[in-house]
Parts: structure tokens; C-alpha cells; sequence
């Protein structure tokens, strides 16, 4: 019994020793040995990378001119007066007074809107007189402003009106128009 062991410790003993050695040794800043690297390296260029095959050596190819995200609608108009007046003329609002707009659009007037123009849109809002007051929606005037116009002053803002193209995205300021329109009894 005593023997096989002594015999089993010797036979042993180079191993430990080599192994001691290469731990010793080893540079723990670079990696390890890979066996397998058949999977771990994707041959696909990535997307923020450099390439050799493609155009000006990018991965991600620029989009072609005139292209257009999905869902996204282009506005073309600037943020003069004149720009406002002529988004009155061309726009119209695509969406009906159903139920569910008019919902939508309350609730967006509430989050967005209410807190300067006021709750039933008398310009009345919670941060007014702190801030300049808006027109009633209730006037003349303001019942006469286009769809259009109304949708530029909330996308590009208009005097100390913030645009709010960030915040609301376009079908919601449509309805909102819709919403509005019902406050000043149309
Ligand atoms: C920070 C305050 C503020 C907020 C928030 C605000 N507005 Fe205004 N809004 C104004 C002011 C001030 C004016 C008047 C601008 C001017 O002098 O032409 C105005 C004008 C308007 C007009 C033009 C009114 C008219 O009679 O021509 C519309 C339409 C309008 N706002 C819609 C909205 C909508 C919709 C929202 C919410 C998405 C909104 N506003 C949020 C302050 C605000």
C-alpha cells in the first residue's frame, strides 16, 4: 500500500510541478488559449466599424437622399407668418371627431396644453400670469385660425408659444386640433 503511493506521489510530481510552473508564469493580462473559436467570432462587420469592401470604408451606409424613416412625416414649412398662413391653406386635419380622437385629444391638451392655456382653453392656464398669456381659443379670431396654422404653432411654436413637435407626435396634434375645436363649440 505504502509503496503505490510513493509510486502514485512520484508519477505525480512532474505534473504539479509543470503545472506550478505555467501558473507562475503566466501573462494573466492576455487571454487565455482558445480551442473552439468557430463561434465566437462573427465574421459580419459591425455596424459602427470600418470596411474594405463598402463606400467611403463604413459598415453603416448613410441613407439614400430623400429617404424617409418609417412613420415619420416631413414638415415643409419654415417658422415665419407667412409659412404658418401657407401650412393653413395646404394642411387639412386627416383625422375625425370620433370619440376616441376627441378622448386622445383631450387627454393630451391636459398633459401638454392646459397648464397655459387653461383648462377650457381661455388662456387661463395654472402658470398664467407667470407666463404671457395666450389668446383665448374662445375669440373670433382664434376660431378662424386653419387646422393648418394651428398645426404649425404646435409644431414650430409661434412667439412665446414653445414648439412642441418633441413632445407631441403628429397624430396626436392633430387630435388635439380636434379637441380644441370642441372647446370653442365647433
Ligand atoms: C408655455 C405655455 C404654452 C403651452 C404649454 C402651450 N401653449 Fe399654445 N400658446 C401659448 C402662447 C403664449 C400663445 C400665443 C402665441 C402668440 O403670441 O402668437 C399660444 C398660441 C397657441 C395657438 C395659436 C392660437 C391662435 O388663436 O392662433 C395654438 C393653436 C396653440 N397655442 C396650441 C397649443 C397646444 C395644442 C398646446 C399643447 C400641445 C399648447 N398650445 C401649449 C402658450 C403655450
Amino acid at each position: 500500500m505504502r509503496k503505490t503511493l510513493t509510486w502514485l506521489a512520484v508519477m505525480l510530481l512532474p505534473l504539479v510541478v509543470c503545472g506550478g510552473i505555467y501558473l507562475l508564469g503566466r501573462e494573466v493580462t492576455v487571454r487565455n488559449r482558445e480551442w473552439t473559436t468557430q463561434m465566437q467570432y462573427s465574421p459580419a462587420y459591425l455596424s459602427q466599424t470600418t470596411n474594405p469592401v463598402l463606400p467611403n470604408h463604413m459598415t453603416g451606409q448613410m441613407p439614400i437622399a430623400g429617404t424617409i424613416a418609417r412613420g415619420y412625416q416631413p414638415f415643409h414649412y419654415g417658422a415665419s407668418e407667412n409659412e404658418a398662413a401657407r401650412a393653413g391653406r395646404e394642411l387639412k386635419n386627416p383625422f375625425a371627431a370620433t370619440v376616441e380622437n376627441l378622448a386622445r385629444g383631450q387627454y393630451v391638451f391636459a398633459n401638454y396644453c392646459a397648464v397655459c392655456h387653461g383648462a377650457s382653453g381661455g388662456g387661463d392656464g395654472a402658470i398664467i400670469p407667470k407666463y404671457p398669456n395666450p389668446p383665448s381659443y374662445k375669440t373670433e379670431t382664434s376660431k378662424n385660425v386653419p387646422d393648418g396654422a394651428m398645426f404649425h404653432a404646435i409644431t414650430l411654436g409661434r412667439k412665446d408659444m414653445p414648439a412642441h413637435a418633441a413632445q407631441v407626435g403628429v397624430d396626436d396634434r392633430w387630435k388635439v386640433i380636434l379637441y380644441i375645436r370642441q372647446l370653442q363649440g365647433k
